[in-house]
């Protein structure tokens, strides 16, 4: 993929716009997990060590265009200092205007400045031309790192390239270099674990992944569906009974694609979805009409193992089971196991994105031990539906790709 890279722009002495994702997951004004902080370290040290002056530009939450106090990005000033060793990092109560612009003259070379919440104003979700050209107006580059936003076309996102010369961040470069390998040039046979709990949120992943992989392990609540489309008794189960044609569409696309999809063999019943319920394996038909399936069975977990050993690249996306409520968790954290094992035997590279597959595999205590983890959530669903991402179309515009470029070429 060709795209400008930080190397490719003048930033010494320079104030960078950098867009990063500090959309991070916070509890009582603390960060609880500072992985988007930690991953945007290689960036930040590039451009200190270049004594370029640093701006940096983020959404968080979803304040709906309007100042929401506990959406305020100011806790994360401290945050973003401690990764950086303590260095100081200072802060601008708005990202436009007077108050952003005295902010941003007051920057040394090496300096950071945090700019608060992009999603105050309602022009960055409409991608207003304006709203971009006024933050343009602060910096001399910009730099996109914020690979988890770029499937927004938001103003900081699509609209400041316009008028400044353009880079990918390191995080976004590491991103898009893993990302595109999915495609072009993985390692096959290529599988995918596809868990979580609708469908209709993955229908047009499981479409493009008929086509691009050689078999689909399909777990977590989605697979009720697909159960029932195949007549099996879901008992109490979470499932989407309006998909069934959609269901069996895409079993046979699939068969017509030469990609097996692989769905669970046993289950997990519980009565309810609550702590340390009492909980029975059964087979997919035989749940209690009273009961829900909460996790897949280790019979399925088995049968899972056998069809990764043959793949030499896998996806994941989704937990398999309730993994936030134990004991349903230990499904998903046994396929982490195997996953785990086979990568570290080098027999496997395994690549995981989305919000809940992460914390999946952290509580699992495996993060460290797959190939790649995307620190995207809808992003990386994006992408694997085979999505151009605004935002990655704008750099590799940037390279002179034209008007066509396309996210996986
Ligand atoms: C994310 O966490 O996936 C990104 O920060 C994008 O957030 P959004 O879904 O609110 O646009």
């Amino acid at each position: 993929m060709k795209f400008p890279r930080l190397e490719d722009i003048d930033v010494a002495g320079k104030v960078v716009l950098l867009r990063t994702d500090l959309n991070v997951p916070m509890q009582g004004g603390q960060v609880t997990d500072n992985t988007r902080i930690v991953r945007l370290l290689p960036t930040l040290h590039y451009l200190i060590k270049k004594k370029a002056r640093i701006v940096l530009l983020s959404h968080f939450d979803r304040p709906g265009g309007k100042f929401v106090p506990s959406m305020s990005l100011a806790p994360l000033v401290d945050a973003v200092s401690d990764a950086l060793d303590g260095k100081p990092v200072s802060f601008g109560v708005d990202c436009v205007g007077p108050a952003a612009r005295d902010a941003v003259a007051k920057l040394k070379p090496g300096d950071v400045l945090l700019l608060e919440n992009l999603r105050f104003h309602p022009e960055e979700e409409k991608g207003d031309a304006h709203f971009a050209r006024e933050l343009a107006s602060l910096g001399d580059v910009y730099v996109n790192d914020a690979f988890s936003a770029s499937h927004r076309s938001h103003a900081s996102i699509t609209g400041i390239a316009a008028h400044l010369p353009v880079a990918a961040g390191r995080l976004m470069q590491e991103e898009l270099e893993v990302l595109s390998g999915i495609f072009l040039g993985a390692k096959k046979p290529i599988g995918a674990i596809i868990g979580g709990s609708k469908v209709s949120t993955k229908l047009e992943l499981l479409e493009n992944l008929t086509k691009t992989m050689d078999m689909i392990i399909i777990g977590g609540a989605m697979a009720n569906t697909f159960l029932y489309a195949q007549g099996h008794s879901v008992g109490k189960s979470l499932y989407e009974k309006a998909l069934k044609t959609t269901a069996l569409k895409i079993l046979k696309n699939a068969e017509k694609n030469d990609c097996q999809i692989i769905l669970p063999t046993d289950l997990v019943a519980a009565c309810s979805l609550e702590p340390h319920m009492a909980c029975s394996i059964v087979d997919v038909d035989a749940i209690p009409d009273d009961c829900m399936a909460v996790d897949v069975g280790p019979a399925s977990i088995q049968l899972f193992a056998e069809h990764i050993a043959h793949c030499k690249t896998l996806i994941w996306n989704g937990p398999v089971g309730a993994f936030e409520i134990s004991p349903f968790d230990a499904s998903t954290v046994n396929l982490a196991r195997i996953v785990a094992k086979r990568t570290n035997t080098k027999q496997l590279r395994s690549i995981a994105g989305g919000g809940d597959t992460v914390s999946a595999l952290s509580h699992a205590g495996l993060a460290g031990s797959f190939s790649y983890l995307s620190t995207a959530g809808g992003a990386f669903l994006e992408w694997l539906e085979g999505k151009t991402l605004p935002g990655v179309a704008v750099l590799l515009n940037a390279a002179g790709h034209g008007a066509k470029a396309t996210a996986h070429a």
